[in-house]
């Protein structure tokens, strides 16, 4: 693979040999069920072949050394393998550094150190869960190096825990999920109540999963996310004096919570709990019409994802309202939505295929003049999770 020979030429010239292993990490892309999955909700992402690979070969000492093509700037980072804490110094290497300590809390601890060269094709910021994918990507080289015999799904919650404790991003379950157990031509529906799921074949016949990267600058996502989250722990608060046995707000139907929704004091967190409550229902909804064919009604649940990300959530902003907007016009275009944490970042969209050039047209022109610079577009392939390629 092209690729990584590209990758060998570069670990050779910093680590002075050739690599032992190769790794590829998919990003996702989220379809339905948006800020839900904090809540208790349902979620149907599915991992996408952008992601991220890695040449790795193991040292004989407790060192990492760690350097990524895309910001080389930032030259090779280097940490010891044993108690590692968060550390600006190492900047992106803390979704790296946080998993490796993370998977030793919980009792695997690592025999020796590694060299590793990344290289990512999710574009930076884009909302498609690069952080997890290398999360989830360095779980997967310390389970098969030390075999630890760790599943999947405990590498994906061990994953999440690094997020959350290690780099401070209050973050649900679905992103690391979708990256570590995706499927080929599969979406997954999780229930992140349970952890119960199962795959639904993605079936769009004529029509592809298309992803508009607004191409937004870095804002401030972490802090406005963490502060969702905490409104709709509030929320569920206010509702479990009227409700005491209630666990999470997504175990409500719409009727149930429009029936007790007046405990909510404070106006924006109902609002806040009336997404999370309404967004879940939509996801079990659309994974009903996707299987029964109905690609239409899957496009109108699209539709009224974003508008309540929009209105319920606010967590959209003008460059996402207006990729969405502009997407409704286009012939051809079956649904259209912001997917991820929001606040920038990227939309998914299920485009015929005959229409994707006018639809591309209309985006860039529409978005560019409105915005002032242009969005990126990537049609998505649906791809396996987190492996090591072997021979
Ligand atoms: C981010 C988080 C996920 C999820 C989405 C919103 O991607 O990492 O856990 O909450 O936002 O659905």
């Amino acid at each position: 693979m092209q690729i990584f020979e590209d990758m060998q030429k570069v670990f050779k010239d910093k680590f002075g040999q050739d690599a032992a292993q190769k790794y590829f990490s998919p990003g996702r892309v989220n379809t339905l069920g948006e800020h839900v999955d904090y809540s208790g909700g349902n979620v149907f992402p599915c991992a996408i072949s952008l992601g991220t690979y890695a040449l790795v070969s193991p040292r004989t000492d407790n060192k990492t050394r760690v350097y990524s093509m895309n910001l080389a700037d930032k030259g090779v980072i280097e940490f010891d393998m044993h108690g590692l804490k968060y550390n600006a110094a190492y900047d992106w290497a803390n979704y790296v550094a946080g998993t490796i300590a993370t998977l030793e809390q919980a009792g695997h601890s690592a025999a020796n150190g590694f060299d590793i060269v990344i290289y990512g094709t999710l574009p930076a910021g884009a909302g498609l869960s690069s952080s997890a994918s290398l999360e989830v990507l360095t779980a997967v080289i310390l389970n098969e190096n030390f075999n630890f015999g760790i599943d999947m799904i405990e590498m994906v919650k061990l994953s999440q825990k690094a997020e959350n404790e290690f780099v401070g991003m209050n973050c649900g379950i679905m992103d690391q999920f979708a990256v570590g157990m995706g499927k080929k031509d599969c979406a997954i529906l999780l229930d992140c109540n349970t952890l119960k799921y199962r795959y639904s074949p993605i079936k769009l016949g004529d029509a592809s999963i298309v992803i508009t990267n607004t191409n937004k600058p870095h804002s401030l996502v972490t802090s406005a996310y963490n502060e969702r989250r905490k409104e709709c722990e509030n929320a569920l608060r206010d509702l479990q004096t009227v409700k005491p046995e209630l666990k999470a707000l997504c175990e409500l139907t719409n009727e149930e919570f429009d029936e007790i929704s007046s405990a909510i004091k404070d106006p924006i967190e109902k609002l806040r709990a009336r997404h999370a409550v309404r967004e879940n229902q939509r996801t079990l909804e659309g994974v009903k019409a996707l299987e029964a064919n109905d690609l239409e009604k899957f496009g109108q649940l699209m539709h009224d994802s974003h508008v309540s990300l929009c209105e319920d959530y606010d967590v959209t902003g003008v460059e996402l309202d207006t990729l969405a907007e502009l997407a409704w016009t286009v012939k051809g275009c079956i649904g259209s939505r912001m997917t991820g944490a929001g606040f920038g970042g990227s939309t998914v969209s299920i485009v015929k295929n005959a229409a994707i050039e006018d639809f591309k047209k209309t985006l860039e022109n529409g978005y560019t003049k409105k915005i002032g610079y242009a969005p990126s577009f990537y049609v998505a392939d649906v791809s396996d999770g987190t492996h090591m390629i072997r021979g």
